[in-house]
């Protein structure tokens, strides 16, 4: 199975839904078969992707309840390898019913289980750090998180930083810091770049080096239900997130490639033990601890 990805931020409108969808139909029509997890009661993703939330038989309300498997609900799209797992309203229940569920901040990760068929699952989490997002952190890899290119951008992004290690300490030791998407930027408009400026020197190496420009034709797609790729390929909104894909890509490998090397050197010092420094201190075990920690910066 692929990675997976949660793209957050608490922080409403900033361009998790438009990000996922969009990254999500470039890596299919690349080839890559995608599964896109639509974690928002809002249904913003489901419905982007031209899907009628009204006709659903099921929905990943269903799956979190243990009602029905990810498999009964997968929904094709008009992309070619693009799946959706649709939400509908009644997943805002959730964060109430299953309040005092035990070990629920597992439930969505169970669910999600191995589903093989996939190359990259995406998910796009409400606004807000509650259940849903919690459980979408619990499951994933890594945390793509969307900044809006205004002001107080950087409001709020201290706290998700913090959720995010929480997370990482107490339920998910996998969980990476995948970057930071600049979104609706304006070049013409300076406080656009200052923001943007600003969001670099609190997270430097961490944004993406491609901004998604503000565009009419990327707020247009999701009344006409397809994802740039088939609404407007040669849209500057198309593009800058054609490229954005590349560049998510790029990063994967690199990612994916440093944990690797991590990892391998963790199980050789089990292997081979007399390797391991004389106080003991790499034991396999502890290096995975310190894996889920954080990645040296330096691999
Ligand atoms: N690059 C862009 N140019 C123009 N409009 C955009 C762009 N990106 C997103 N939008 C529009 O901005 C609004 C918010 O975007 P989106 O729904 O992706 O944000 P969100 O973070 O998922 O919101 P929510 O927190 O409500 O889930 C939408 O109407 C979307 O069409
Ligand atoms: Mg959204």
């Amino acid at each position: 199975m692929g990675p997976l990805y949660a793209f957050a931020n608490q922080k409403g409108g900033v361009g998790k839904t438009t990000s996922a969808v969009n990254i999500g139909a470039f890596l299919a029509w690349q080839g890559r078969r995608v599964l896109l997890i639509d974690l928002d009661p809002q249904g913003n993703a489901s419905a982007s992707l031209g899907i009628d939330r009204t006709q659903l038989a099921a929905s990943v309300y269903d799956v979190l309840c243990g009602r029905v498997a990810f498999g009964d609900i997968f929904t094709p799209t008009s992309v070619e390898r693009l799946t959706v797992a649709p939400s509908r309203p009644e997943l805002a229940g959730v964060e109430i019913e299953l309040a005092d569920a035990p070990e629920r901040e597992y439930i969505l990760r169970k669910a999600v289980g191995a589903l093989d068929e996939f190359d990259h699952i995406l998910i796009d989490c409400p606004p807000s750090l509650g259940v849903l997002t919690v459980n979408a952190l619990t499951a994933a890899d890594y945390v793509l998180v969307p900044v809006q290119c205004e002001y107080l951008a950087l409001e709020g992004l201290a706290q998700l930083m913090q959720t995010i290690v929480l997370v990482r300490e107490r339920l998910n030791p996998n969980l990476e810091l995948f970057g930071l998407v600049m979104t609706m930027f304006d070049p013409r408009a300076r406080l656009a770049s200052q923001v943007a400026q600003e969001v670099r020197a609190h997270f430097p190496n961490q944004v993406f080096e491609t901004f998604i420009p503000r565009n009419v034709r990327v707020a247009e797609a999701p009344s006409y239900g397809e994802p740039l790729v088939q609404f407007d390929i040669y849209s500057r909104g198309a593009e800058a997130y054609e490229q954005l894909t590349h560049e998510f890509l790029r990063r994967e490998t690199q990612l994916a490639a440093r944990r690797a090397t991590f990892v391998n050197r963790a199980l050789q010092v089990e292997s081979y033990p007399e390797r391991a420094p004389a106080d003991g201190q790499y034991a396999a075990t502890e290096l995975s601890a310190a894996l889920a920690k954080r990645l040296p910066e330096d691999e």
